[in-house]
């Protein structure tokens, strides 16, 4: 039987990616420290059922700590544990960063050197590209991140390449763009707007709104992470995009509609926030059969309908 260790299986997209894992039949180590950038009892919630699976082993540790018993029989690693979020990436935030995306990384390589593992997946981000000049962006694009959170996901690739020309560790580098759907993270933009329309108050949106994204539901992301680990190319970094770029303001727009009146207060556009993403997706779908299949209509409302679920159950409990 397939047995996959993914870390960071309390967040959003981990979350995701171990029920896809035990959906196929799969045994599942998951693995998270429960990093309070966000309120860990949120992270506890998207884990619960899953925890409880005879599949699923849970594992409540840093990665570190963890290493290298944590990978005896393992064939793949889905890497997703970090810390994530661009504007909070500054100051003296940075060593939370540059131990949490880039020591820990480092020490996970390290292990993976005496382990017979068949895949690594590391999670990149599109914020490696910055603002790129050439949309959509290609995965041989020079990577000019403009936040310290990028820059320590572009050391990241770096270090799995590396790893891999030095050592041949199977690793490959899957850029996600802005993956939105049930469980996103509170911090992150869509989360923040449904809150703020199911609660009445009004959505902070940093920039004139008309800034686009290449938005990704998070099932896509999923498969696409899990075809990585089945057919990525060792060496090699992967586009992991929605298929469609849309601006901030359709965002809103599809929201008001959906749960609104949403009401919205421009400010100014933050420091280390990208102006534009958008993924060129064909090295993905050539070699990982990677195809988005949700748009964004529909995403918006499993994520409104699951948000709206949530704030019930904690206000019964
Ligand atoms: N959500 C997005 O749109 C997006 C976009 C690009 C890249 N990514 C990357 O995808 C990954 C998952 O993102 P997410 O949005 O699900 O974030 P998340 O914060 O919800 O999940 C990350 C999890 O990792 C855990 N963690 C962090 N460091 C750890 C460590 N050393 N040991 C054990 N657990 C640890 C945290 O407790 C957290 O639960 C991250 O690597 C992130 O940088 C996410």
């Amino acid at each position: 039987m397939t047995t996959v260790l993914v870390t960071g299986a309390s967040g959003f997209i981990g979350s995701h990616l171990v029920e896809e894992c035990l959906d196929r039949g799969w045994r599942v180590r998951a693995l998270d420290a429960l990093i309070p950038y966000y309120d860990p009892a949120v992270k506890r919630r998207n884990a619960h059922r899953l925890a409880r699976h005879p599949a699923c082993t849970y594992v409540e540790e840093e990665l570190v700590e963890a290493l290298p018993d944590i990978l005896v029989g393992v064939d793949y690693v889905c890497h997703l544990a970090a810390q994530a979020g661009v504007r909070q990436s500054w100051g003296h935030e940075f060593d939370v960063y540059t131990h949490l995306n880039i020591t820990t990384l480092q020490r996970l390589f390290e292990a993976a050197k005496s382990a017979p593992l068949k895949k690594i997946v590391f999670a990149s981000s599109s914020s490696v590209y910055g603002d790129a000049e050439d949309l959509p962006t290609r995965e041989d694009t020079i990577l000019r991140p403009v936040s310290p959170y990028g820059a320590t996901k572009a050391m990241g690739e770096h270090l799995a390449y590396l790893y891999w020309r030095s050592f041949g560790l199977p690793i490959v580098s899957v850029r996600y763009f802005t993956v939105y759907g049930p469980r996103q993270r509170p911090d992150m933009a869509f989360s923040r707007a449904i809150a703020a329309a199911l609660d009445g108050d009004e959505f902070t949106l940093y920039g004139d709104g008309r800034q686009t994204r290449d938005f990704t539901f998070v099932s896509d992301a999923v498969a696409g992470t899990l075809a990585a680990a089945e057919r990525g190319i060792p060496g090699r970094a992967y586009n992991l995009g929605g298929g469609s770029r849309v601006s901030m303001r359709e965002v809103i727009e599809v929201i008001d509609e959906l749960a609104g009146p949403l009401r919205v207060r421009y400010a100014e556009r933050q420091r280390g926030d990208a102006r534009d993403t958008a993924a060129d997706i064909s090295r993905a779908r050539e070699e990982l059969g990677f195809t988005p299949r949700h748009n964004l209509r529909a995403g918006l409302r499993a994520q409104l309908d699951w948000q709206r679920a949530a704030r019930e159950a904690v206000t019964v409990a």
